[in-house]
C-alpha cells in the first residue's frame, strides 16, 4: 500500500503533458533508476506471482474500482447458466472457461500439451486453428478448433501432439536440445477431416505485460521504425503490419502476428468463451450441423462490461527491472547488443501524445508521453523454415512473426510457474528461444551460438532481469 501511495504523488502531474515524472520512489524510499522503470509512471516494483496482475500506481477511486470489476469479469469462471448476467454464458461450445483460464494472473498458464506424451491431461489453454490446404476454413467447424462443450454438447475434436527431439552443441561441447510439435486432431464431433487438407496451428497464449503501452503507442514510430529497420549487412528487416478491418486500415500491433489493432476483448468473449455481445451476437458455433435450432439467450455481455475488462488490461502496471547494476547483468546487456538482439526486440519506444480511448469511450490520459522499455519493434519478421505455420494471418505471412515484447519475460516462471517460450511454447528455455531463431533472426542466433558458456549465461541472465 505505501507503495501505491508514494507512487501516486509522484506521477499525479504527468498526465498528457511533455515533462516526464522526475523522479519515482521505489518501495524501499530511494529513486528508481531510468533502467528500472520499464513503462514510465506505469512500473511496478513486484516480483512476486502478482508481477503481471497488479495496477499500474495511478489507478485509484473509481478508475480502481472498474479495474477490481473487469479483473473480476476477466477471472471469474463462466457457467452455462445463460440467464446471470455475472457469470452466464459460456460456450455451447468454447475453448477457455475466463479469459484467466488461459492468461493465469494475466501471464501465459501452462501448456497442458508438453505433459502426458502430449496428449496434455485436462484443460490445454492453447488456441488451436484450423484451415484447408487452400486457406479456406471447414464449414462445420470455423477458424478455431473448440475442444470444450457445455453438458449435451459434443466438443469439436481433440488435439494430440508428439515431439521430434534433436540434440546440437555449443562449439564448447555443451549440449541443448529442440523440440518439433507434430499435430494431429481425433474424435472430429462431424465428418472426419482429411489430414492431407488440414493445416494445424497451435499458440500459447501471450503474457498481457504492457497492454495499455502497448495500444498507446506512437503509430507515426512505428512507421519510422519500419522504414529505418534494414540492416542487409544482418540480413533484417522489419515490416509493419497495416490491416483492414471493417473497411478502414490499422497499423496491428497486438497478437502474435500483429493481426489486431485493438484489444480484441469482445473477439476473445465470444470466440475462446462462446460469449455473445453487441459486436458478435451470434454464438460462435452458429452454422454448425450440430448446433442447428440452438436457442440463443440474446447478448450475454455488456459493452460496458466488456470495457472494464479492456481498462484493467490497460491499467496493469508493468513489473520493474531487476539487479540492472550487477555485473553479470550488465555483461549479459552488452551481449544482447553484440548478438544484435537489439535490432528488433527494441528496448526504448515512447507512447503517443493522444490519450487511448477504450472500448466505449473511457480516455486513460495517464498513458500517454511514456518512455518505455518493451524490447519489441512491433514489426514483422522473417523468422525462417522451422517457425513457420504455413497460414498467413492479417498482413503477415506464414513465417513472420511479431517481435515478441521481453519486457517481464524473466517473471514467467514466477508468475506461471513455466519457461515455455516461442508462439506454440515449443521452446522450454531461454536458450530454446534463441537458438529457434531463424531467417532474420539468424545471424543473432550464430552470433550466440559461437559466444563462449560464460558469455552465454550472462545475456540469459539480462533476459532474466526484464
Ligand atoms: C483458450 C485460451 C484463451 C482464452 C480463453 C483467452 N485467450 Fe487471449 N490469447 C490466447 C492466445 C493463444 C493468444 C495468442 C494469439 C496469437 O498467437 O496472436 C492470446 C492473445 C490475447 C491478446 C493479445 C496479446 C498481445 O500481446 O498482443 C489479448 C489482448 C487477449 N488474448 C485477451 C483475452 C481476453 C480479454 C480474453 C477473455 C475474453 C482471452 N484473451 C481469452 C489464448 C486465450
Ligand atoms: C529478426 C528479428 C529478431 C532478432 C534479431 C531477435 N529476435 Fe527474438 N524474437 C523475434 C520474433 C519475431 C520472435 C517471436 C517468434 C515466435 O514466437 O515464433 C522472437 C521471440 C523471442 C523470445 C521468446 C519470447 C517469448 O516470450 O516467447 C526470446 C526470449 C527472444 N526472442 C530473445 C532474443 C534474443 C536474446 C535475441 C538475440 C540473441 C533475439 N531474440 C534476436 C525476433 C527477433
Amino acid at each position: 500500500m505505501r507503495k501505491i501511495i508514494i507512487l501516486f504523488f509522484s506521477v499525479l502531474f504527468v498526465a498528457c503533458t511533455n515533462d516526464e515524472p522526475e523522479m519515482i520512489l521505489k518501495p524501499n524510499g530511494k529513486v528508481a533508476l531510468p533502467a528500472e522503470l520499464s513503462a514510465g509512471n506505469a512500473t511496478v516494483f513486484m516480483t512476486s506471482i502478482r508481477a503481471y496482475d497488479t495496477p499500474a500506481p495511478w489507478v485509484t477511486g473509481t478508475l480502481l474500482d472498474r479495474f477490481l470489476h473487469g479483473d473480476k469479469l476477466y477471472d471469474d469462471p463462466r457457467t452455462s447458466d445463460q440467464n446471470d448476467p455475472a457469470v452466464g454464458g459460456l460456450g455451447p461450445l468454447y475453448v477457455g472457461f475466463s479469459c484467466g483460464s488461459c492468461h493465469n494472473n494475466a501471464g501465459r498458464t501452462y501448456p497442458s500439451l508438453f505433459s502426458d506424451g502430449g496428449s496434455g491431461k485436462g484443460f490445454s489453454s492453447q488456441l488451436v486453428y484450423i484451415t484447408r490446404k487452400n486457406g479456406k476454413f471447414f464449414r462445420q467447424y470455423g477458424r478455431v478448433l473448440h475442444d470444450q462443450a457445455i453438458v449435451g454438447e459434443k466438443a469439436e475434436g481433440k488435439l494430440k501432439a508428439t515431439f521430434e527431439e534433436k540434440e546440437y552443441s555449443f562449439p564448447d561441447g555443451e549440449k541443448y536440445s529442440l523440440i518439433t510439435p507434430h499435430y494431429s486432431i481425433s474424435e472430429w464431433y462431424a465428418d472426419s477431416i482429411r489430414p492431407e487438407d488440414l493445416i494445424i496451428d497451435v499458440h500459447v497464449p501471450l503474457r498481457h505485460v504492457g497492454m495499455g503501452q502497448i495500444m498507446a503507442l506512437d503509430v507515426d514510430q512505428l512507421r519510422r521504425l519500419a522504414a529505418q529497420s534494414n540492416y542487409p549487412e544482418y540480413g533484417i528487416s522489419g515490416r509493419l503490419s497495416v490491416i483492414t478491418e471493417r473497411n478502414k486500415q490499422y497499423v496491428g500491433v497486438g497478437g502474435n502476428k500483429a493481426h489486431h489493432a485493438d484489444l480484441t476483448v469482445e473477439l476473445g468473449f465470444s470466440s475462446d468463451l462462446g460469449v455473445t455481445s453487441d459486436r458478435y451476437p451470434l454464438e460462435v458455433c452458429e452454422g454448425q450441423s450440430q448446433n442447428i435450432g440452438y436457442s440463443h439467450y440474446g447478448i450475454q455481455i455488456s459493452t460496458r462490461d466488456m470495457e472494464d475488462v479492456d481498462l484493467y488490461m490497460s491499467t496493469l502496471g508493468v513489473p520493474a527491472r531487476r539487479n540492472v547494476n550487477n555485473a553479470l547483468v550488465k555483461r549479459g546487456e552488452e551481449n544482447f547488443y553484440k548478438a544484435k538482439c537489439h535490432l528488433c526486440h527494441t528496448p526504448t519506444l515512447h507512447t503517443r501524445q493522444n490519450a487511448p480511448v477504450l472500448l466505449n469511450g473511457t480516455r486513460l490520459p495517464w498513458l500517454c508521453n511514456q518512455t518505455i522499455h518493451p524490447y519489441s519493434d512491433f514489426l514483422l519478421h522473417d523468422m525462417g523454415k522451422g517457425l513457420d505455420n504455413h497460414v498467413p494471418a492479417g498482413s503477415a505471412y506464414s513465417y513472420e512473426w511479431r517481435t515478441t515484447p521481453l519486457w517481464g519475460v524473466g517473471l514467467q516462471e514466477t508468475v506461471n510457474g513455466h519457461t515455455h517460450f516461442l508462439h506454440d511454447g515449443r521452446a522450454r528455455n531461454l536458450v530454446e528461444a534463441i537458438m529457434w531463431h531463424d531467417g532474420e533472426g539468424a545471424v543473432s542466433r550464430e552470433i550466440f551460438h559461437r559466444m563462449n558458456k560464460e558469455d552465454r549465461d550472462a545475456l540469459v541472465t539480462f533476459l532474466n532481469s526484464l
